[in-house]
């Protein structure tokens, strides 16, 4: 594993088709992106049937024209899941997961770069969440999720992927005794992916050696998902303290030879998720709602060098 971690984004679907300066900012400020919503479940299933590829089609060519890898997120994941699926009986819910991996995993064989196989399937507790797919099978659907993913793409790199793991806590902890028994029975998982959706201010304290003990389990690791809320108006200080947190992760990234990526959640405070998710929260981005760059654009871009 090379020294750097590569920089990602993760991309509004609609904004790369209608937004030309986003666009181009997104094809040449980084190395990876991830479909922000288009390749997950929902999206590509309006019925048990359909398979609606378009947008993520169109992520894919703008991805590979740009020359830039793509993290594809995600395959088994207890929100955004079609409302079909939680409908259908338990007893037929392996099939329909193995069906979705299949046809989504090699359609995209040998151009996804990495794959969130499974998002988010422990509470913050580190217990087992309840999801359909958990209330079908237990928690041996991560293992088989996986097993399917390679077996329709044994080209792509395969990460576990969550939020709340940034420090060693009792949900990390959970992660990494899970990680240890899937390698163990041989199931092939290669990556554990750290969400870091983060507040300004409350900078984890353990990255380094949480990323550092997953490595050392064989694994890479990455930064998947990475943006800082501020609480709004923003002032010169907390857009300071963010490009100062947001500098912290991408050094701790930068210190671990196995972290493959650092990917932020989001390039632009124009086109974000945290409004809408986190009231009285906002300016998470390293771009403001105009484009502009912010304290944080510098931190980030300072501090990766691929
Ligand atoms: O596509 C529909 C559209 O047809 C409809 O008109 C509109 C209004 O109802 O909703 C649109 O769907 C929205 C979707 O984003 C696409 O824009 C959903 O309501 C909205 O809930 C969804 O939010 C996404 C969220 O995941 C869902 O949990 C965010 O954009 C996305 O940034 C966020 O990303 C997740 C990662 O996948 C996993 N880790 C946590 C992260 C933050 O929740």
């Amino acid at each position: 594993m090379s020294a750097a971690p590569l920089l990602g984004c993760a991309v509004d679907a609609t904004a790369l088709e209608q937004d030309a300066e986003y666009r181009a900012l997104i094809a040449s400020r980084f190395s990876v992106v991830t479909a922000e919503n288009a390749m997950k479940f929902e999206p590509l299933r309006p019925d048990r049937e359909t398979f609606a590829f378009a947008a993520a089609d169109r992520l894919m060519a703008f991805a590979e024209s740009a020359g830039l890898r793509v993290r594809g997120h995600t395959l088994v994941w207890h929100n955004q899941l079609a409302d079909w699926v939680s409908a259908a009986p338990a007893a037929e819910r392996r099939a329909i997961m193995a069906d979705h991996i299949q046809a989504v995993v090699s359609r995209y064989r040998g151009r996804v770069w990495h794959w969130d196989v499974v998002n988010e399937p422990l509470d913050d507790d580190g217990e087992p969440r309840t999801s359909p797919w958990f209330e079908a099978m237990g928690i041996d659907y991560i293992a088989e999720a996986f097993r399917l993913a390679h077996e329709a793409d044994p080209g792509a790199t395969l990460y576990l992927n969550d939020y709340n793991v940034e420090d060693v806590c009792a949900k990390s902890d959970a992660y990494y005794e899970l990680v240890r028994e899937l390698i163990a029975d041989g199931v092939p998982i290669h990556g554990f992916g750290v969400q870091g959706h983060r507040i300004v201010g409350d900078p984890p304290s353990s990255l380094r050696r949480n990323l550092s003990r997953f490595a050392a389990l064989g694994l890479e690791v990455a930064l998947t998902e990475v943006d800082i809320r501020i609480p709004q108006p923003p002032t010169p200080e907390s857009l300071a303290a963010q490009a100062d947190d947001y500098r912290g992760l991408l050094d701790a990234a930068a210190a671990v030879p196995e972290c493959a990526a650092v990917v932020l959640w989001g390039l632009s405070d124009r086109y974000s998720w945290i409004p809408a998710t986190f009231a009285g929260f906002g300016s998470a981005h390293v771009l403001d709602d105009d484009l502009r760059e912010k304290p944080a654009y510098a931190a980030v871009f300072g501090s990766v060098t691929r």
